[in-house]
């Protein structure tokens, strides 16, 4: 299969829908790869990287679009690269088509073949494209809450993990998921003294058990959220309700309760964020301040570390694109019924129920899609 990677043009974003290290594997084992010159810089790989590798390095998008049996992206196509789709091409990328009525329009209209990263499942119900991205965001989120916390940022002024004969930052984090976990460990290594508040009892016991002693957990009642969040130097919003907005677990009113200077970080942001003074940011200008507490706020944290993400990303992605292109998407799909799951859109129709839902579009069922 001929596979084709551009460079990523949606603004702020610096990763890359392949490494060398995946370009290797796909050409190892038959496939031909091409990959628009640059396309590695934001992540830190050349042109010449790629052609160590034996891939080639094409000049423009547009010689990849047209050529292509299999595009690999990171962000969903925009309108420009929508325009250059075809039927018979695979674009294996995340879309979010849910929200977005006109990428899914152009996408329907261009007769693509297309799976989304994020509806991909796997065994245990969790989505094996998006967790990684959830783990990047979460070890940031201590990170760049403790970027704030320092006085020239506007933050209170406290050390994560104090100094000998002070204590040190008492950090919250609401949502045990796979953000809340990552960022408690990050916040708990740098030595905060952290509580995780989640909804779940088995998350909680979980939690518990892995990593009891690390940090504590703590039922997520009004009550005790209020009570902890009044306490707190810096507060990760990190829930989820699949589906549905983020509930607004921190009332503007509650800022007076909290210490002046304390930094409220909001991971879950891109689902319309849980604090309810939450605004999204970007990495070119992240903080602002409510009330005098200091708010992140950014929807797309993990192109801050674009290398890091991009081969998280690449890891995960890399068994799905093996599969695609060693056996064609029918087979691939029909074989398995989580990469099943991440087609969204066939020669012009929506095969994925929640799209259709959204967009009040109807739906062709993936499996019926195979046969045509
Ligand atoms: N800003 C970014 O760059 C970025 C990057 C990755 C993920 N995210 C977002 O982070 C959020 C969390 O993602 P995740 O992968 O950790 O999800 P997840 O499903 O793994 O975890 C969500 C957790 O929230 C808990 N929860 C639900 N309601 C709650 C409540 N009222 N109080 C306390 N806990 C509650 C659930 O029990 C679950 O444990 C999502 O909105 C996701 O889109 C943002």
């Amino acid at each position: 299969m001929l596979i084709g990677c551009p460079k990523e043009i949606k603004p702020q974003e610096f990763r890359v829908g392949m490494t060398p290290a995946a370009a290797m594997e796909a050409i190892t084992a038959g496939h031909k790869v091409i990959i628009e010159t640059g396309a590695g810089a934001g992540a830190g790989y050349t042109d010449d990287d790629y052609r160590a590798v034996g891939a080639g390095i094409v000049d423009t998008a547009a010689e990849i679009f047209a050529t292509a049996e299999m595009v690999v992206k990171v962000k969903e196509p925009q309108a420009v690269e929508r325009k250059q789709l075809r039927e018979g091409q695979l674009l294996f990328t995340y879309l979010h088509l849910a929200p977005d009525p006109e990428q899914t329009r152009d996408l329907l209209d261009s007769g693509v073949t297309a799976i989304a990263y994020e509806t991909v499942t796997d065994r245990n119900g969790g989505l094996p494209l998006l967790a990684p991205m959830s783990e990047v965001a979460g070890r940031l989120a201590p990170q760049v809450g403790a970027w704030t916390l320092q006085k020239a940022n506007g933050g209170r002024g406290v050390l994560m993990g104090g100094v000998p004969g002070v204590l040190p930052a008492k950090v919250v984090v609401i949502g045990g998921g796979v953000v809340g976990t990552h960022a408690a460990r990050i916040a708990a290594g740098m030595g905060a003294d952290v509580t995780v508040l989640d909804r779940s009892l088995p998350r909680m016991r979980y939690l518990d058990d892995a990593f009891g002693g690390t940090f504590k957990t703590a039922f997520s009642s009004a009550a005790t959220t209020a009570k902890l969040v009044a306490e707190a130097d810096m507060v990760i919003g990190a829930v989820l309700i699949p589906g549905a907005a983020a509930p607004k677990l921190v009332s503007r009113a509650q800022l007076a309760t909290m210490k002046p200077g304390a930094v409220l970080v909001d991971v879950a942001i891109d689902q319309g964020g849980c604090f309810e003074t939450s605004r999204p940011t970007t990495h070119a200008d992240p903080i602002y301040e409510v009330d005098g507490i200091m708010h992140y706020c950014v929807a797309n944290m993990p192109g801050a570390v674009a290398r890091t993400s991009t081969q998280a990303l690449g890891n995960a992605t890399l068994p799905f694109m093996m599969a695609l292109a060693n056996k064609g998407w029918r087979v691939a799909c029909s074989e398995d019924e989580h990469l099943l799951n991440g087609l969204n859109v066939h020669k012009g129709h929506v095969t994925y129920a929640a799209v259709g839902a959204a967009l009040n579009l109807p739906v062709m069922a993936a499996r019926e899609a195979l046969r045509i």
